[in-house]
């Protein structure tokens, strides 16, 4: 019996930490069996957040000593960002990448990070966020209010608009039905390029664009290839009206929950797993655009982006209205002056 036990035992044990060979030993194993944190994220598994989220569940197992892992749940089986930002508010999903118009609802001044052509290069956009000087208040903002704390800041590609016909300048998006994100500040700056907002999740668009309730929409080139856009729309034209960051975000009711030691390691894991997310994605792109044209479809570089910068300015400058945004708009300001491109 004793024998039998003692296999059983193992077997569980095996099951528990065999397959993702995280623990050297069951023995190191300081729980009986990791609780299991969801992550929901809304495109699919070649994305380099997709691989960041597995690797950090596999790491946060390893530094736990077996007692947390987590669950990537992909390509929006969660819910869209709009919905899942509320779970993660109450607690109900441990984590998630969201995009930044969704946090607008929550803390207001997220939309400093969400306004056309804020970001002048990659790497403004990335000083900004390693700098806790800067950010570090912003990411607790919504702590109290919304139990929504906000681990990281990621890179998430440039936005342009792509649909079924090109797009050179303002006349050309003239009452063109354009999806974006949910959140006002979205839904202003189409208007302004000439085109009339449909904000949606992002899960709907390939059959709205199908069926004509939309003409197109704005995202990055990843977006546009891996969810099959291109196939619907064939003209991806670089306006490049968008640097909108990703962030990770957690359930801080979960968060608080963890003993101390390990939600230390935890949030000790955050870099590693930012680095994950940002240093796949310019290879995601290139690979995107190479799979869109080989689908036939067509990239326009001659775009007048000068007009519709000029067009969204007054968003921007309406936008800028208190003190905090001011803040970080200053320090957008002098990244982008450091690091202009
Ligand atoms: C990008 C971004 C997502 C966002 C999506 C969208 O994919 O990375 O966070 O949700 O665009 O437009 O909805």
């Amino acid at each position: 019996m004793k024998v039998r036990n003692a296999i059983l035992a193992s077997g569980i044990a095996l099951a528990m930490f065999g397959t993702c060979g995280s623990l050297a030993s069951a023995a190191e194993a300081k729980c009986k069996r990791p609780t299991e944190f969801k992550l929901a994220f809304n495109q699919t598994e070649a994305h380099p957040q997709y691989k960041a989220g597995v690797e950090f569940g596999k790491r946060l197992l390893e530094v736990t000593g077996g007692c947390y892992s987590i669950k990537v749940y992909p390509n929006e089986t969660l819910g869209t960002q709009t919905a899942v930002i509320n779970n993660v508010s109450d607690g109900s999903v441990a984590l998630a990448w969201i995009g930044g118009p969704p946090l607008e609802a929550m803390n207001p001044d997220a939309i400093v990070f969400n306004l056309p052509y804020m970001f002048a290069s990659y790497d403004a956009q990335a000083a900004i966020f390693a700098d806790e000087s800067v950010v570090g208040e912003y990411k607790n903002a919504t702590v109290a209010s919304k139990r929504v704390k906000v681990l990281a800041g990621v890179f998430a590609g440039i936005r342009n608009v792509y649909g079924k016909k090109a797009v050179r300048n303002i006349a050309d998006l003239k009452g063109q039905k354009i999806r974006v994100q949910q959140s006002d500040s979205q839904v202003k700056m189409i208007q302004l390029m000439g085109a009339v907002a449909t904000p949606m999740g992002q899960g709907d668009v390939y059959s709205a664009m199908q069926t004509g309730t939309l003409d197109g929409a704005e995202n990055n080139e990843t977006v546009y290839d891996a969810l099959k856009h291109d196939e619907v729309g064939k003209f991806y034209s670089y306006t490049k009206h968008l640097m909108i960051p990703d962030y990770l975000i957690m359930s801080a009711d979960v968060l608080e929950k963890m003993p101390e030691a390990d939600r230390k390691a935890l949030l000790d894991l955050v870099p590693e797993v930012t680095k994950i997310a940002n240093e796949g994605f310019k290879a995601f792109v290139e690979d995107s655009i190479a799979k869109a044209k080989a689908k036939g479809a067509t990239f326009v570089t001659d775009v007048d982006v000068a007009a519709f910068r000029n067009a969204v300015a007054p968003l921007v400058k309406e936008s800028i209205n208190n003190p905090v945004r001011q803040k970080l708009y200053d320090a957008i300001q002098a990244a982008n002056a450091k690091y202009p491109n």
